[in-house]
């Protein structure tokens, strides 16, 4: 048996996880049950959940031609237009949007509502940050890097209410504040990241650094697992980017040592699991 090595915060995090339990508690009352948007970023949880009946809404079009049924807003959250339209299309909502950037939806109704400029610091294309935009009662700037800042047309005597996206890089969007703050610009601060993403890059990095073969298991359209990825490469050559237990097949070196395992966000346990159990016995 191989010495294998599992990060402890592998895999969902608090939000992801609840999602897909408001999923699986939704299915077993029956009848039509829809996602607004994939649940997870992550091919083989969304597909054994459309096997099982859910169906991934892409639009507020498409849902309103949709049988009335369940609707279940995943982690990532929306903006309130969206949220007040699924709620006037008869549909029952199943409010799965992570407590944490509920949290900053409210921040950014409540500061803008008192005459604040939202500027929210993360990737403008990202549905969390749409969703978060999409709170403020006057519109909200997105900014990804300081070329951004540039570009908006701020009067220095606006009160800016600077949020994050929960994923954003904790040193980068200090970079980003500081450039702001030495504009000159008058700015009320909410840092609005989370740290399970902190928190698992960290211990996947120590993992890697002690072992001979790292596995990050995640969906490639993820970004955080490609991420995982990128900084186990940085100190473990033999880094594996798989998506389930099929792409570890032969692809381990003969040679004993130790194997460590981490996995994106948006991996279920039961991936994880299959992965661990394979490395463990295949010898
Ligand atoms: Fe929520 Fe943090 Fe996950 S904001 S969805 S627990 S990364």
């Amino acid at each position: 048996m191989r010495n294998v090595i599992v990060s402890e915060h592998a895999g969902f995090c608090f939000g992801a996880g609840r999602g897909v339990d408001f999923l699986e508690e939704a299915l077993k009352d029956g009848g039509p049950i829809y996602t607004y948007g994939p649940i997870l970023n992550n091919a083989h949880v969304v597909e054994s959940f459309e096997k099982r009946g859910v169906r991934v809404v892409e639009s507020l079009e498409e849902l309103a031609s949709l049988p009335k049924g369940k609707v279940v807003i995943r982690s990532h959250g929306v903006s309130k237009k969206v949220y007040e339209a699924i709620e006037a299309s008869g549909h029952e909502v199943i409010d799965a949007t992570c407590p944490f950037v509920k949290r900053i939806h409210s921040i950014v109704e409540k500061q803008s509502l008192l005459g604040e400029t939202i500027v929210v610091i993360g990737n403008p294309k990202h549905p969390e940050v749409e969703g978060i935009v999409g709170w403020s009662t006057r519109g909200a700037y997105t900014v990804q890097d300081e070329s951004d800042i540039e570009k908006i047309p701020l009067n220095r005597e606006e009160k800016l209410c600077i949020v994050s996206q929960t994923t954003f890089n904790r040193n980068k969007f200090q970079e980003l504040v500081e450039k702001f703050e030495k504009n000159g610009y008058n700015t009320n601060v909410m840092n609005t990241i989370c740290d399970a993403t902190n928190v698992r890059q960290t211990e996947a990095l120590e993992l890697a650094a002690k072992v001979d073969v790292m596995i990050v298991i995640g969906d490639t359209h993820s970004s955080n697992s490609r991420k995982l990825y990128e900084i186990c490469s940085s100190v473990c050559r033999n880094t594996l980017f798989v998506q389930t237990v099929m792409d570890v097949l032969g692809k381990l070196p003969e040679a004993e040592g130790t194997i460590g395992i981490t996995a994106g966000a948006s991996t279920p346990k039961y991936i994880i699991e299959e992965v661990q159990s394979y490395v463990r016995n295949d010898f």
